[in-house]
């Protein structure tokens, strides 16, 4: 996937939405000025990404220029570091990437010292993916963010796997999934987003769990489970055999999971996978969705996030929606 920074639009020109235009949502508590926020672990803290747009969209405007998103999701953020994995950590595939990051991070001390005191600066609310191994870490660092006032809400990533059940997923079983959400619930009066993943045989049990755990918003969907062989070494590409894949070649997976899980629970979703163009953003929110993140596309077009929120801007006045609440759900 090539990178592309042309067609740069200017800074001044997605900081305030067309006239009368109304992009403003709330993702269970959440107030976002617009719709869309990043994936989590494809824009870091956003410091490479906010020098890069200041640089190529300029437009003399005093904002901070992360300050345009709706809000900023960081990557996952552990009670202690975690190294990552070892061996080839991303592999293209049709349409899409799949990763074996092993959601290298410095633990939440350093996070908290280092890209969130930096994220206080930025004026965009902050989502902070939360990892952990078993309940209590998920806890730790929830805790300890509890006492930084840049943190405005977290997303709890229940695609790690759980220590103390031989390693599968928390977000596998809906027990594991509901007890983590509440233990989390239990530490916090903020915004909890729990980021549901797609491997499993029912998304909308999960969600269901993870409802009456006490989330206030879903976020979905994680990568899909997948594999990558060299032929001519016939070896799996990754150490660990299991990789990731998300972009555009997970879209219609996203789509359909969104849709199911917006008709089972009562919560607000903030959809996510393979989104690349305007089209998709209002796809997602057809589907049910309330706020849509960007993930892999970022590495194809690190602009990505300012022309798709100049280009909702333009696809809501061509269509004539007025408010984006008309779009949320609106699938007939
Ligand atoms: C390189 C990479 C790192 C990721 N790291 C995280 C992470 O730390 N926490 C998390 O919840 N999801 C993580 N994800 C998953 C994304 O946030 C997102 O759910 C998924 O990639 C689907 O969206 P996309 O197709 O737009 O990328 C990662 C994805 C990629 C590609």
């Amino acid at each position: 996937m090539v990178s592309d920074v042309t067609n740069a639009p200017a800074i001044a020109s997605t900081a305030a939405p067309a006239d009368g235009l109304r992009l403003a949502v709330d993702l269970g508590g959440l107030a976002m000025k617009n719709p869309l926020t990043v994936a989590s672990g494809t824009f870091a803290s956003g410091r490479e990404y906010a020098a890069l747009w200041q640089g190529t969209l300029g437009g003399g405007s005093p904002a901070p220029p992360l300050s345009l998103l709706g809000a900023l999701t960081t990557k996952g953020v552990s009670a202690r570091p975690w190294e990552g994995n070892v061996g080839v950590r991303i592999a293209e595939s049709a349409s899409g990437i799949l990763n074996s990051i092993g959601l290298q991070n410095p633990g939440v001390e350093a996070f908290c010292s280092g890209d969130l005191a930096w994220l206080a600066a930025q004026d965009v609310p902050v989502i902070v993916n939360v990892s952990g191994h078993s309940v209590e870490e998920y806890c730790a660092v929830v805790e300890r963010l509890e006492r930084e006032k840049a943190v405005s809400a977290y997303e709890l990533n229940i695609s790690c796997p759980n220590v103390d059940c031989g390693g599968m997923a928390f977000g596998t079983s809906p027990a594991a999934a509901e007890r983590v959400t509440r233990a989390c619930r239990e530490a916090t009066a903020r915004p909890l987003v729990v980021k549901l993943t797609p491997n499993v045989t029912d998304v909308t049990e999960i969600a269901r769990a993870c409802e009456a755990g006490g989330a206030d918003a879903l976020s979905l969907i994680n990568t899909v489970a997948g594999m990558a062989i060299d032929a001519r070494a016939r070896r799996p590409v990754f150490d660990r055999v299991v990789a990731g894949l998300s972009g555009p070649a997970v879209k219609p997976v996203a789509l359909y999971a969104v849709h199911r899980v917006s008709r089972a629970v009562g919560l607000p979703l903030l959809g996510m996978g393979g989104v690349a163009t305007v089209e998709d953003v209002v796809e997602f929110l057809l589907a049910g969705a309330t706020a849509v993140a960007v993930g892999t596309w970022n590495f194809h077009d690190p602009l990505a996030l300012p022309h798709l929120l100049e280009g909702l801007e333009a696809w809501c006045e061509e269509q004539g929606v007025a408010d984006v609440h008309e779009l949320i759900g609106g699938l007939r």
